[in-house]
């Protein structure tokens, strides 16, 4: 706290706060564009943030990247309520395996001593081939568990890097970016002024499920990550933001 203080940072969280209406932000000191450390810290933030929330027999979806695999990575072991289950968000979205959504589901599960459960469904499927998988019974079981989660943590992506990451061919990201997009969040691509430009199918959470889901925690920060962010913030369905200096203060700057 002092630390924070002394780089101005509380009143910056009160600030995005209010402005996004949300009910708690936290930001770490630094830049994670320019500094490793940083994103780690951030991880470490929002492990603690998460630590203080979970309740017993509590539902976690998380999604996949590489901050919320800093999330799993600080993860304190032991000693957390009992009975908790941590889901993949979604179905695989072209990731390496250790930034999986399900790889940081069951490193988090374990570290508190609950249970996962894995969600396989192979990327860049045709819509019917998703619709079909849907129709299975154990997957039908489990996306329901997972849109009925307590507590949701997610990842914020810049929609090119996404895009691009993703394999889409260079006419698809420009035709994504020209239509606006800006950021992306569990499989979908939102503009600047919040709206939804483009779903990525698969299967899992999609907006509509956000409100039934109590806390939804965004994780992301980086300066060069702030219009992405805000993007998906202002779509309304994030109640914490736990982001860097850097990222807040062009946040500050953008609002
Ligand atoms: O969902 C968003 C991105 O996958 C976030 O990825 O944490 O590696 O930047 P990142």
């Amino acid at each position: 706290e002092f630390i924070k203080n002394l780089h101005g940072l509380v009143e910056t969280e009160e600030f995005i706060a209010q402005s996004l209406g949300l009910k708690k932000v936290i930001i770490v000191p630094g830049n994670s564009d320019k500094d490793g450390t940083v994103k780690k810290e951030m991880g470490r933030a929002a492990a603690r943030f998460i630590r203080e929330i979970l309740f017993p027999g509590a539902v976690m979806a998380v999604t996949g990247g590489t901050t919320l695999r800093e999330v799993a990575a600080t993860m304190p072991v032991g000693n957390a309520p009992h009975e908790i289950t941590v889901v993949p968000a979604r179905g695989g979205l072209g990731e390496d395996v250790e930034v999986q959504a399900n790889t940081i589901a069951a490193i988090i599960a374990k570290k508190l001593r609950g249970t996962y459960r894995l969600l396989h469904v192979p990327d860049n499927l045709k819509e019917e081939a998703i619709r079909l998988l849907a129709t299975d019974q154990h997957i039908k079981e489990l996306v329901a568990e997972i849109k009925s989660a307590d507590i949701l943590v997610h990842g914020i992506g810049n929609a090119r890097e996404l895009s691009e990451s993703r394999g889409d061919s260079p006419e698809e990201t420009e035709e994504l970016i020209s239509q606006g997009a800006v950021g992306e969040a569990f499989g979908h691509y939102f503009a600047a002024d919040g709206s939804i430009v483009k779903n990525i199918h698969s299967l899992g959470i999609r907006l509509r499920d956000l409100r039934n889901i109590s806390t939804v925690i965004a994780v992301a920060g980086g300066e060069k990550k702030a219009a992405a962010i805000l993007s998906v913030l202002k779509n309304n369905h994030e109640d914490v933001l736990i982001t860097d200096q850097g990222a807040a203060n062009k946040i500050t700057a953008l609002i």
